[in-house]
């Protein structure tokens, strides 16, 4: 355990066992301020904030992880490894995939592929499949249900580009049966295998990538209030 690393400076402010990471530390702001209570600021180095609260009694903390997978690699590593976290939950949005997949549906991350080569640095002899966690994986869909939510529990793509030039980009993923892509779990499912902790990305569809529709800020909340609440009750 440490007091500060070169990106993460709590300055004495603890950080809980479990972190829920949006992609936006705006949006971590928003969730500290609407969802826990006896908040205090953990980190504000290069405006990724972060926050611990609690919840129903529960220490929670909420940071920002940037876009791409560098950026949730540093912060993921950095809370793993030197902070003592044991859980790292993503919340994020995600374009669909798939055509039974649709906008605001919530797609659980069972596993996530990946055309980025962060999983290089251990050497694996092969393609290694990184996973969620898979009590956190069983938890989440429970509360899903629970709350009626439409998911879908399976694999994703995490993606090195938003913006890729071969327009033909996704269509093998679709064909493996990938839901949906975003751009950041496979590195936190690497880290958190790679330091013994657990991780898992829940997403709402913001997008969809097959039939040219998206949706606007305000209509993601809905699917946005229910992904929170999948992810905060299922914090431990
Ligand atoms: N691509 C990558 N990441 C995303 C997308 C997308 O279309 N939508 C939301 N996150």
């Amino acid at each position: 355990m440490t007091t500060g690393t070169p990106h993460i400076q709590p300055n004495g402010a603890k950080i809980a066992k479990t972190v829920l990471m949006p992609g936006d530390p705006l949006r971590a702001k928003y969730i500290a301020e609407h969802y826990l209570e006896d908040v205090v600021q953990f980190n504000e180095v290069r405006n990724m904030f972060g926050y611990t609260g609690t919840y129903k009694g529960k220490p929670v903390s909420v940071m920002g992880s940037g876009m791409g997978i560098p950026s949730i690699g540093i912060y993921s590593y950095e809370l793993f490894n030197f902070f003592d976290v044991e859980t790292i939950i993503r919340i994020g949005s995600c374009g669909a995939l798939q055509e039974n997949v649709n906008l605001y549906d919530i797609i659980i991350a069972q596993g996530a592929s990946t055309n980025s080569n962060y999983v290089d640095q251990y050497h694996i002899p092969g393609h290694f499949a990184p996973l969620a966690d898979f009590d956190l994986i069983t938890q989440a869909k429970a509360k899903a249900d629970e709350i009626g939510a439409t998911t879908h529990v399976g694999n994703i793509l995490s993606s090195d580009t938003f913006y890729n030039a071969d327009e033909s980009f996704n269509e093998p993923w679709t064909r493996m049966g990938i839901l949906g892509v975003e751009m950041e779990s496979a590195a936190l499912y690497l880290n958190a295998t790679a330091a013994g902790k657990k991780a898992l990305g829940i997403f709402t569809v913001s997008d969809h990538l097959l039939r040219d529709e998206s949706t606007t800020p305000e209509e993601r909340q809905t699917s946005f209030t229910q992904m929170m609440e999948i992810a905060l009750e299922i914090a431990e």
